[in-house]
């Protein structure tokens, strides 16, 4: 690159889902559009961020000071993995308090730059107020949503029009969805379904939402229109789908020889197996099963008698106390060992290179959380899923993949359901035994891979990909506005 472009700063909230997205959208800005990168977070998370970048990356990462014991929350608190889900409302709720330091940070970078100031600031959804801080100083404000479309318009609509959760019925309405959208009471997340009244935190940050420029979403326009449409109806503001950002650290984000030892042995595990024979199972960093579930779907892996690789973490429910492998005592009797012997399965534990795992030709199916990064992989390489939604707005990703794509099974929500092994193996069958059902999805996920992949095509010949249009035009807009200062 001749010459380095303006300054953007990055600002994502503290939590490993959407740390990720935003590095990767600053890999993206940083080494294919030429721009210098802020990348702004709590020391902690910095601290983690600097192992992980690539080397020849000069991104600056600039501290931001937060004291967990301040707002309540144990000491050192800087993600919300470790956070209960009432901790986690104190934690999102004492965002709010960053807005002095990160004030004075873009005071100094306009002072570092001689009285310029950056180009834009791409924020957190739960930032919306940087909007006000970034045009105090000139600067375009862009909020990137880590979410998808649909599913961050659900939550939207949700959170704005709670006093319908009064009906008794089993589904609630949509307002500003089309005709007839609904969603199923009993699918809610407990985080919604147990909401005692509005919260006041997310009423201010839709209407700080209003203040931006711009929103990007890591999505691509032609699978994600009915939220994109929603979005665009309820802001005025450019609504833009610059998806799929994928970590080209693949999924080794958390770097070092562990990881590559764990990799190492997932892929060529994998390449033993004959092609989509592999059934993939992981639910995300922040939530598991609860015991009795995590029971019910070993014994369902078992008797599917499929191949697979599960992520297994303790249960959220598992009481550590008293024994003598913590980390397998949750799991049914012998196990780990048959699974094993026969070769049928893969327990990897804690952590797995996700991105490396999807895109080898022997997964068939992936049964997820549901939580954007992992269905944004998983459709980028043409996987069917199965859902087994947690929390936040993964089931609305569920029903979007189920209902709008068609590429999707619903098998549980939450950890408090009851579900039964038996059918887990039906709906596992369904999806991996070459079932009319089963073959469609998989059609289905493979066109929507092409649609993927056609949407993030350089200019060729005359054509340009809808998210890489929708990149440039956001770059632009934020030029035209630094031009008019
Ligand atoms: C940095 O390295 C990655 C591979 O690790 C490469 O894809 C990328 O193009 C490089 N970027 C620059 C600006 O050299
Ligand atoms: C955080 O604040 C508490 C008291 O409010 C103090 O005892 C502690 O030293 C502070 N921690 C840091 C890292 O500044
Ligand atoms: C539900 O209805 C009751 C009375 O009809 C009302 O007091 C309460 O605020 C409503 N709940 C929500 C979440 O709006
Ligand atoms: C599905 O396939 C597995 C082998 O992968 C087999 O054991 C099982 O019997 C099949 N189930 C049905 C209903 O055909």
């Amino acid at each position: 690159m001749a010459q380095r472009k303006e300054n953007i700063v990055m600002f994502p909230f503290m939590a490993q889902g959407h740390i990720i997205p935003f590095l990767a959208l600053a890999l993206k800005l940083e080494q294919q559009k030429g721009y210098t990168i802020a990348f702004v977070n709590t020391p902690l998370n910095i601290h983690k961020l600097k192992a992980s970048l690539p080397p020849n990356s000069s991104i600056r990462f600039l501290e931001i000071p937060f004291n967990s014991t301040d707002h309540g929350l144990p000491p050192n608190s800087e993600t919300t993995e470790s956070l209960s889900p009432l901790l986690m409302y104190q934690f999102v709720e004492s965002s709010p308090s960053l807005k002095p330091a990160f004030t004075k940070l873009m005071s100094n970078l306009v002072k570092e730059q001689h009285g310029r100031p950056p180009l834009c600031v791409i924020s957190d959804m739960f930032f919306g107020w940087s909007a006000a801080v970034a045009h105090k100083f000139g600067s375009f404000h862009a909020i990137f949503n880590a979410g998808g479309c649909y599913g961050m318009a659900i939550f939207h609509t949700m959170w704005l029009n709670l006093p319908h959760f009064n009906v008794s019925s089993d589904e609630v309405s949509l307002p500003g969805f089309p005709e007839g959208y609904s969603f199923q009471v009993k699918k809610l997340p407990v985080s919604l379904r147990t909401v005692p009244g509005p919260w006041e935190f997310a009423l201010k940050m839709f209407r700080e939402w209003l203040e931006t420029d711009a929103m990007l979403f890591n999505t691509v326009e032609e699978i994600d229109q009915t939220g994109l449409k929603y979005f665009r109806k309820q802001f005025s503001c450019s609504v833009w789908a610059l998806g799929p950002i994928l970590s080209p650290l693949g999924s080794k984000a958390r770097a070092g020889k562990e990881a590559a030892t764990i990799s190492n042995l997932c892929i060529r595990w994998l390449d033993t197996k004959p092609a989509n024979s592999v059934l993939y199972v992981a639910f995300g960093s922040q939530n598991t099963p609860s015991q009795s579930q995590t029971r019910e779907l070993a014994m369902a892996l078992e008797a599917s008698g499929k191949n697979f690789i599960w992520v297994a973490r303790p249960p959220s429910t598992f009481v550590e106390s008293n024994f003598s492998d913590p980390s397998l005592e949750w799991l049914p009797k012998g196990f780990e060992r048959r699974i094993r012997d026969n070769n049928r399965g893969l327990l990897v534990q804690q952590w797995a290179p996700q991105m490396e795992i999807l895109s080898h030709k022997s997964i068939g199916a992936f049964l997820s959380h549901c939580g954007w990064n992992s269905v944004i992989e998983a459709l980028s390489n043409g996987v069917p899923m199965l859902s087994w939604t947690m929390d936040a707005e993964q089931p609305f990703n569920a029903k979007m993949l189920e209902e709008e794509i068609g590429v999707c099974v619903g098998l549980a929500c939450g950890t408090d359901s009851e579900v039964r092994h038996e059918d887990i193996v039906r709906k596992i069958e369904l999806v991996m035994n070459g079932t009319e059902k089963g073959k469609d999805m998989k059609k289905k996920a493979c066109g929507v891979r092409e649609m993927i992949k056609r949407a993030s095509s350089m200019e060729r010949k005359g054509f340009k990909g809808s998210s890489v249009k929708a990149m440039d035009e956001f770059l632009n807009a934020a030029m035209q506005m630094s031009k008019k200062l």
